[in-house]
C-alpha cells in the first residue's frame, strides 16, 4: 500500500484511559473518576485510578510509539491535571505534559494533543456542564494556560473528542460520565461544546497554533428498509448523531430548525455562536469505527442489546443489528466500505472540506496474553487495520483529501463503560504487572510505514 507523499501515520490515545494518577501531584477529580466510583457503571468495577500508568510510564511508552516510525501521536491533556476545577492552573500538571512533549520531540514523534477527550472537571459539572454556556469560556481559559506553557513546542492541536459520543451517551443517556440521561433536551451540550471549539481555536491561533483541527466521529446511516418511515427515522439520526457536529463547523449553521431550536440559545447570540464556530480550519479529524443501521420503532419489539447502551423509548428512532458476516470481540461490525463512503460524503456535503486526517480507527479483539514466543499474534486486527487503510486510499482516489491516518490505540487501556476487556491496542499490556508487549500489529504497522518511504 503507498500512500501520498507526506501522507503522516500515528497513534492515538486519552489521558483518561491511560494516565491513571487520579489524584496526584494536584490533579483534581474530573467526571470519569466520580462515574466510575458509582457502582455498575463500569464493568467488572473498573476504573481509571492507575489505568495503565502512562503517568508514570511515559518514557517508555513514547519509546515504543517512536520505535514504530510513526510521525505524529495523538494524546490528550487531562483538563483536572491542568486546571483542578477548571479554575487554576497546577504547575505540577503541565510540568508532565512538558516532559511529555519534549520525550516525544526528542524521539522524531510530533505531538497533536486533544484539550478535551471527556474529562471534565468534576467541579464544572457541578455547575452545570455543557449544559452551562460558561463551561465553553472556562475550556478557552484552559486552552490558553496550555498554549503559553507549549506554544513553542506544540503546533498541532485538536480542541475536542468526539462531541456526538460525549453529548449523546453522557448528557442524552445514561452510559458514559456524567451520566445525565436528558434524552433530547442535550442538545445545549452539543452547542456549548461546540462552542468551547470556535473559542479554542481563536486561543490557540493567538497564541501562534499553525495547525488546528477537531477529532469528530462520523459514520454511514442506513435506513433497516426503503419504507418511508424507516428512511425518516435514519434520515433524523443521522441528522442528530452527524450533521448537528459538523455542519456549524463546516457551513456555519445547523442542519434544520428543529436542531437549531433545541441548542436552545437565543437567535442573535446564536448567529454570533456559529460564525466563530464555522471559523476555518487547518484539519478535520474523522474518527471511525462502524456504521449504523436505523428503522422507525416498531411496537411491542425489543431492541434492548442492539447497542451496548440502552436507548430509551419515545424516541423516533431504533437502533438495528448492522449486516456484517464480521464483527470485532466487541461487538462492532467491520464494514471497511462504510469508512470510504463516509468520507466521500463528507466531501459531498462540504464544499471547503479542509484536509482529513483520520484521527482512531481501530478494532477491539481480546488479544491473549504473549505466548511462549513472547509474541502477541493479534491477525484479525492487522486484517481490520489493513482493510480500512484501503479504504482510506479509495476515498483518496474518489479525490478525498486524506493527510493522515492514526490507529486507536498505541495501548491497550480503559475503554470507558467497558472496562478493560476490550484491548484496542498496538501494544499489549498486562493490567497486573504493567508490561508492555508489542503485538504483530505493531510490527504489520511498522513494516508498512517504513515502506512509504522506499521507492516501489
Ligand atoms: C472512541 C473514543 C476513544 C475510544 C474509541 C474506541 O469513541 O474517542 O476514546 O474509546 O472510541
Amino acid at each position: 500500500m503507498q500512500f501520498p507523499p507526506g501522507f503522516r501515520f500515528g497513534m492515538a490515545t486519552s489521558a483518561y484511559q491511560i494516565e491513571g494518577a487520579a489524584d496526584l501531584d494536584g490533579k483534581g477529580p474530573s467526571i470519569w473518576d466520580t462515574f466510575a466510583a458509582q457502582p455498575g457503571r463500569i464493568r467488572n468495577g473498573a476504573d481509571g485510578r492507575v489505568a495503565i500508568d502512562h503517568y508514570h510510564r511515559y518514557a517508555e511508552d513514547v519509546a515504543h510509539i517512536a520505535a514504530s516510525g510513526v510521525q505524529d501521536y495523538r494524546f490528550s491533556f487531562s483538563w483536572p491535571r491542568v486546571m483542578p476545577g477548571g479554575a487554576t492552573v497546577n504547575p505540577a500538571g503541565l510540568d508532565f505534559y512538558d516532559r511529555l512533549v519534549d520525550a516525544l520531540l526528542a524521539a522524531g514523534v510530533r505531538p497533536v494533543p486533544t484539550l478535551y477527550h471527556w474529562d471534565l472537571p468534576q467541579e464544572l459539572e457541578d455547575r452545570g456542564g455543557w449544559l452551562n454556556r460558561d463551561t465553553a469560556h472556562r475550556l478557552a481559559d484552559y486552552a490558553s494556560a496550555l498554549a503559553v506553557r507549549l506554544g513553542d513546542r506544540i503546533h498541532d492541536w485538536i480542541t475536542l473528542n468526539e462531541m456526538n459520543v460525549h453529548t449523546l451517551y453522557g448528557y442524552g443517556l445514561a452510559d458514559h460520565a456524567p451520566a445525565r440521561g436528558l434524552g433530547l433536551a442535550a442538545l445545549p451540550a452539543a452547542h456549548h461544546q461546540l462552542l468551547a471549539h470556535g473559542l479554542a481555536v481563536q486561543v490557540l491561533r493567538t497564541h501562534g497554533a499553525t495547525s488546528v483541527g477537531i477529532a469528530n466521529q462520523h459514520f454511514p446511516v442506513a435506513a433497516a428498509s426503503e419504507d418511508p418511515e424507516d428512511q425518516m427515522a435514519a434520515e433524523i439520526f443521522r441528522t442528530l448523531t452527524n450533521w448537528t457536529f459538523s455542519d456549524p463547523i463546516l457551513l456555519g449553521e445547523y442542519p434544520d430548525e428543529m436542531i437549531r431550536a433545541g441548542v436552545g440559545t437565543e437567535d442573535a447570540q446564536l448567529d454570533r455562536d456559529l460564525e466563530l464556530i464555522g471559523a476555518r480550519l487547518d484539519f478535520y479529524g474523522v474518527n471511525f469505527y462502524e456504521p449504523t443501521a436505523i428503522e422507525a420503532p416498531k411496537a411491542g419489539k425489543d431492541y434492548s442489546g442492539v447497542l451496548e447502551v440502552d436507548i430509551p423509548e419515545g424516541l423516533p428512532f431504533s437502533p438495528v443489528p448492522v449486516k456484517s458476516d464480521e464483527r470485532t470481540d466487541f461487538g462492532w461490525a467491520i464494514v471497511p466500505g462504510a469508512l470510504t463512503e463516509i468520507l466521500t460524503s463528507l466531501k459531498d456535503r462540504y464544499p471547503h472540506l479542509p484536509p482529513v486526517i483520520i484521527t482512531e480507527n481501530g478494532a477491539s479483539f481480546h488479544d491473549a496474553a504473549p505466548g511462549p514466543d513472547g509474541r502477541v499474534h493479534d491477525p484479525r486486527r492487522i486484517a481490520y487495520l489493513d482493510a480500512h487503510l484501503h479504504a482510506v486510499q479509495d476515498a483518496i482516489e474518489a479525490g478525498v483529501r486524506v493527510d493522515g491516518y492514526y490507529v486507536w490505540s498505541a495501548f491497550d487501556n480503559l475503554e470507558w463503560a467497558a472496562g478493560y476487556d476490550e484491548r484496542f491496542g498496538l501494544i499489549h499490556v498486562d493490567f497486573e504487572t504493567q508490561h508492555r508487549t508489542r503485538k504483530d500489529s505493531w510490527y504489520w504497522y511498522r513494516d508498512l510505514i517504513a515502506a512509504q518511504s522506499r521507492p516501489a
